[in-house]
């Protein structure tokens, strides 16, 4: 089974990607993790991104669909998290699906109200070379700025800066969001309530996937 998480920045889809991968067996395709790992790493494709990540803005379409398909292998089960995000990217996954003989079964969008994502992302803090995700409030590390399984040390995302976390909320908006409809004709969208723990979140996820 293949599926797309689809929501706003900051409304967990990361977090409970990882539950189900760990739990369910999915693998996770997060064009966001791939892309810091570039950037950290110093290539050329992550020199481009960085532009654009930091700034809270997209990145172009060409660059991620180039870089997903080189990814995807026949006969995994993927979650994808962070792609598609633009209508283009989605026809684009759509064909490289039909050469592979593969296919979305389910897409399922995460909603949270503004207020609540900000207060996630503000708090948010990731592990410097894992990516695990930590927040001051919900979640947060038994040691202070250390991660709890490797001990790295945990920082702020450049992009989880007030001023950048307005400008994602308006790329999803008025780039994303259209990913409902295009879905919902598609394969049906099944809309889950991420306002509550993440096990609560889970298993609501759990129910939808069914
Ligand atoms: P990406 O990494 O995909 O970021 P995003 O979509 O903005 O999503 P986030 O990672 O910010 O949030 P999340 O929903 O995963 O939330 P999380 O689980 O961490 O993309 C980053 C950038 O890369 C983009 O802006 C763009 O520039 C570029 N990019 C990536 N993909 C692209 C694409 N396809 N096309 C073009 N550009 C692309 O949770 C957030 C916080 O809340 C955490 O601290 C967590 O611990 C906490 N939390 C989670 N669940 C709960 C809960 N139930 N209760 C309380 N706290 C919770």
């Amino acid at each position: 089974m293949n599926i797309i998480l689809l929501g706003a920045p900051g409304v967990g889809k990361g977090t409970q990607a990882q539950l189900l991968v760990e739990r369910d067996g999915f693998v996770q395709l997060s064009t966001g993790d791939i892309l810091r790992s570039e950037v950290q790493k110093g290539t050329p494709l992550g020199i481009k991104a960085k532009f654009f990540m930091d700034k809270g803005e997209l990145v172009p379409d060409d660059v991620i669909l180039e870089m997903v398909a080189s990814k995807i292998i026949i006969g995994e089960s993927y979650l994808f998290d962070g792609f598609p995000r633009t209508i283009p990217q989605a026809e684009g996954l759509d064909r490289l699906l039909v050469e592979k003989a593969m296919r979305i079964d389910r897409v399922i969008s995460l909603e949270l109200n503004n207020e609540e994502i900000i207060r996630r992302l503000s708090a948010r803090r990731v592990a410097i070379n894992s990516g695990r995700v930590y927040n001051l409030i919900f979640n947060p590390p038994k040691v202070d700025g250390k991660c709890d399984i490797t001990g790295e040390t945990l920082i702020q995302r450049s992009d989880d800066m007030p001023e950048a976390i307005q400008v994602r909320l308006k790329e999803y908006e008025r780039k994303t969001a259209p990913l409902f409809d295009y879905y919902q004709s598609k394969v049906g969208v099944k809309v889950v309530d991420a306002l509550g723990d993440i096990e609560t979140v889970y298993s609501r996820i759990k129910a939808a996937l069914l």
